[in-house]
């Protein structure tokens, strides 16, 4: 599907954003885990990708309701789980493909796991090898890609250290230590999003962090608890940047997760000279929330290094566009992963932003863009990426001239309503 964007003056709303994906992801699944029902608000309903992994957990027996605005999901304990009648499909949910892994690495059962074609081209060795170690029977197409295959069974204690920040990998050794008799322990390079041990710690699982490690004790099981999701800081992302970017706009955010290993967004956003605002904090477990106000604000070129990136790695397309309209350059290092997320997001996002006008340089691992005075309005490309596509929809509203965006519906994947909230309801587009 291709969209339309023309170029607006400003913005101006007060918006809520749908559920955090990440912490929606955890909470089915700690929810399908635990024992008894776990009342959850907040939760990501609208996303393709926790749909994919409701769906897994149904298709092994749980029953995930709705009542009012509170998702229940009836847990059965750690070994409650049955076979599921054929493969699961993930669609192109790489969070649901690789945490469940370590999941189905406990069940008593052998499992698959299947997603479209998108998935079936993305990096699994980074889950596979640290399960094996763990003595799980997993095997990969070509020991690398989907489909995935897991006998459950005994599972081993390990020490992984990882080479890469990697939350989905964490959390599937996490899961998978829940079912060994010791305590399994990951060390990160930097910490990665911490949204798992958190809430394993708040379903009563034994969780030790120290510096970057975290370990978790195996064979408790865990217990029901409500809490509530915060809206999803990486969709709340594309209205800040559009607000900064866009003379005399100002927009409020309603209750969106200010988890500090997530939230390095606000910390880019101030050091380029944004004009934003945290107000009402909740320090509520498991997961810090707060209102977010940004007003326009001219901005500033900044150096990022590598140790940021895990805080921001699903933020660096929309930084991408507002380095593109800073005063000065903007250097990105380290930001290497960004190669292997839904499509490879350096090229995806070079490619819009050049045809943009966009002096985007890729030096080996660093990405240097030149800030421009304007963009021009393009035809663009989403590459079949969300992230992407919402990215350049925002460089499109600042853009001179008109913008079409093809592959507009890759937007379901995290956030369906975006360009519904952008042009129709939510906000007065001036
Ligand atoms: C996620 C972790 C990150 C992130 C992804 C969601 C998660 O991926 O990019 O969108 O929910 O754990 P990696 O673990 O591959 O860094």
């Amino acid at each position: 599907m291709k969209i339309k964007i023309k170029p607006v003056k400003k913005i101006v709303g007060d918006i809520t954003v749908p559920g955090d994906k990440s912490i929606s992801h955890r909470a089915l699944m700690i929810g399908a885990l635990a024992l008894g029902s776990t009342e959850i608000k907040g939760l990501c309903l609208e996303s393709d990708d926790c749909n994919y992994t409701a769906k897994a957990f149904r298709d092994m027996g749980i029953n995930i309701r709705e009542e009012g605005d509170v998702t229940v999901v009836d847990g059965k304990g750690l070994h409650g789980l049955k076979k599921p009648d054929n493969p699961l499909y993930v669609g192109n949910s790489g969070t649901t493909m690789r945490i469940l892994a370590g999941i189905l690495a406990g069940q008593g059962f052998e499992s698959t796991l299947t997603g479209d074609t998108g998935i079936s081209a993305r990096p699994m060795k980074r889950v596979v090898e640290p399960l094996s170690m763990m003595g799980v029977k997993i095997s990969a197409k070509g020991g690398e890609y989907p489909p995935l295959t897991i006998v459950g069974g005994e599972v081993w204690p390990i020490i992984y250290k990882n080479s890469i920040a990697s939350a989905q990998v964490k959390s599937a050794i996490l899961f998978a230590g829940l079912y060994s008799k010791g305590t399994t322990k990951v060390v990160e390079p930097v910490r990665s999003r911490d949204h798992t041990e958190r809430m394993l710690k708040y379903f009563g699982a034994e969780v030790e962090i120290e510096g970057k490690s975290v370990s978790v004790r195996g064979g408790s099981e865990l217990k029901a608890k409500a809490f509530e999701i915060p809206g999803d800081i990486s969709s709340a992302s594309f209205f800040m940047i559009a607000a900064t970017l866009l003379k005399g706009s100002r927009i409020k955010i309603r209750n969106v997760s200010i988890n500090p290993t997530r939230a390095g967004i606000l910390k880019v956003l101030s050091r380029m000279g944004a004009d934003i605002k945290i107000v009402n904090k909740k320090r509520q477990a498991p997961e810090p929330a707060a209102d977010i106000i940004v007003k326009y604000s001219k901005t500033r070129g900044i150096t990022i290094t590598k140790d940021m990136v895990p805080s921001i790695i699903d933020e660096l397309p929309i930084i991408f566009v507002l380095a593109s309209l800073s005063k000065g350059v903007t250097i990105i290092e380290g930001a290497q992963e960004l190669r292997v997320k839904e499509t490879d997001r350096i090229t995806s996002m070079q490619n819009g932003l050049k045809a943009m006008g966009v002096d985007f340089r890729v030096e080996s691992d660093r990405v240097v863009i030149e800030g421009a005075k304007s963009l021009k309005g393009a035809s663009l490309q989403s590459f079949g990426d969300h992230r992407t596509c919402m990215a350049l929809a925002v460089a499109a509203l600042t853009a001179e001239g008109d913008s079409e965006i093809e592959g507009a519906e890759s937007v379901s994947k995290s956030f369906p309503s975006f360009f519904e909230m952008l042009f129709k309801f939510k906000l007065t587009l001036v």
